[in-house]
């Protein structure tokens, strides 16, 4: 039975940035995956070009149980220090928005840093391979795979969350969690579009494809702006799967459609000024055409000059534009969601090390545990940041 220091399961961020930074460090790691290829997730982010950091990366921008928890990993291994490594591996990259950081060619390039980080570090890697028990005993850990049993001392479990099974996610690590006695907090979707019921979908259908600025606000009072997207299926863009995150079933979300405009004092000076204009071409210069048409149809702009417009109509529509309370049926779950919120929780597990409090050996990383990052690289930097952590430990 061959037996290496440590056992990474799970070959995606997390997994492969431990790996390597372990095996640089003179441990003999193993690394395993069930899928084909490493980093499959990587590869399909950012548009394929994977937001891999955000310059602005702060403890604020995760949910978790614990807030403080994700607080050490990420002052230790910070944004600076990934980028600093993308710059050494050559890969050219630029800001976005928002200090989101994507790689100017290509998201392969981010696994091909990993894959030679891991090369220098001596890691082996074993693909298409299913873990089918798990044991521990006074040496440590004895691994049965579809093929042999491996043993090591430390056994890292860094095989995600429930997000997008196309691309592999499996309950893998919860189920392992389990097995050893820990808690694991109930997962949902997060960063995911909004479902609609059907007579305001239907209301909306055709302005699937709009995107407009916005603020969204969720009950808990949390605030995004940004763009919201009118799709077939309900509403998404980054302001949706931003609050996706801090929304749960049968609550309301509301939208100010016109977030950089003080929509009445904007009504009252045009009506000063062209008292003769439509209130639809009004509309027109702060909002797109087709949600304009829309709103027409649905009733919610009258068909009138600004001079006709009273003061009760005025109130409303400013009120319909800049408070759209919606209460959306649901998302698109795990299938579509960038993230799974809950996990493995963070109070079994050390903030320094992702070492479990009561079980030697046994390590979390990555979005496994109760820690979600905002929308714009904070998961991935999640996932540098707790490897990073976890490998100074092996
Ligand atoms: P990750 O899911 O990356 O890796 C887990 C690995 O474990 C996988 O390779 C899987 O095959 C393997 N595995 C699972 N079960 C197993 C089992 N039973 N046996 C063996 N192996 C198993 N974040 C960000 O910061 N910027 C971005 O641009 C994006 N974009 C994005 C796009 C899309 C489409 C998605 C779905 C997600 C994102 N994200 C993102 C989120 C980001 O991808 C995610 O948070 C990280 O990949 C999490 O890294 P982990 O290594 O923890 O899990």
């Amino acid at each position: 039975m061959e037996r290496f220091d440590a056992v990474i399961i799970g070959a995606g961020a997390a997994g492969m940035f431990c790996a390597a930074m372990a095996g640089q460090a003179g441990r003999r790691v193993l690394l395993l995956d069930n899928g084909k290829k490493p980093g499959r997730k990587i590869l399909m982010s950012g548009g394929g070009r994977c937001n891999f950091t955000n310059l602005y990366v702060e403890p604020a921008a995760y949910l978790s149980q614990n807030r403080h928890f994700c607080k050490s990993a990420l002052a230790r291994y910070t944004q600076w220090d990934f980028i600093d490594l993308v710059g050494k591996h050559g890969i050219a990259w630029h800001e976005k928005t928002l200090g989101q950081l994507f790689c100017d060619d290509s998201a392969q390039q981010i696994v091909d840093m990993l894959v030679a980080e891991c090369e220098k570090g001596s890691v082996i890697t074993r693909l298409r391979t299913e873990v089918l028990s798990v044991s521990r005993d006074d040496s440590g850990y004895t691994l049965e795979l579809n093929g042999d049993t491996v043993s090591a001392d430390k056994l890292v479990i860094a095989s995600g969350g429930l997000s997008m099974p196309g691309l592999g996610a499996t309950p893998f690590g919860y189920k392992i969690a389990e097995q050893f006695g820990l808690k694991v907090l109930p997962t949902r979707a997060g960063l995911v579009p909004f479902t609609l019921h059907k007579p305001l979908l239907e209301q909306l259908q055709t302005l699937s494809g709009v995107s407009v600025a916005s603020t969204i606000t969720a009950e808990d009072g949390t605030v995004f702006r940004e763009n919201l997207l009118f799709t077939h299926r309900g509403l998404s863009g980054p302001a949706v799967l931003q609050i996706s995150s801090y929304w749960q079933p049968g609550e309301f979300v509301t939208v100010n459609l016109v977030p950089d405009c003080d929509l009445a004092a904007f009504l009252d000076e045009q009506r000063a000024a062209h008292p003769n204009q439509s209130l639809k071409n009004t509309l027109a210069m702060q909002l797109p055409k087709r949600l304009i048409e829309c709103l027409q149809l649905l009733g919610q702009i009258p068909d009138v000059t600004l001079k006709q417009l009273n003061v009760r109509d005025q109130q409303a529509l400013v009120d319909t534009l800049t408070h759209w309370r919606v209460q959306p049926n649901g998302t698109e779950g795990y299938r579509t969601a960038e993230v799974t919120l809950g996990g493995v929780d963070t109070d079994e597990l050390s903030s320094r090390t992702m070492e479990a409090r009561k079980v030697p050996g046994l390590y979390f990383i990555g979005e496994v545990m109760d820690v979600t990052g905002w929308l714009g690289g904070y998961n991935f930097q999640w996932a540098w940041a707790s490897a990073w952590a976890c490998a100074q430990a092996l």
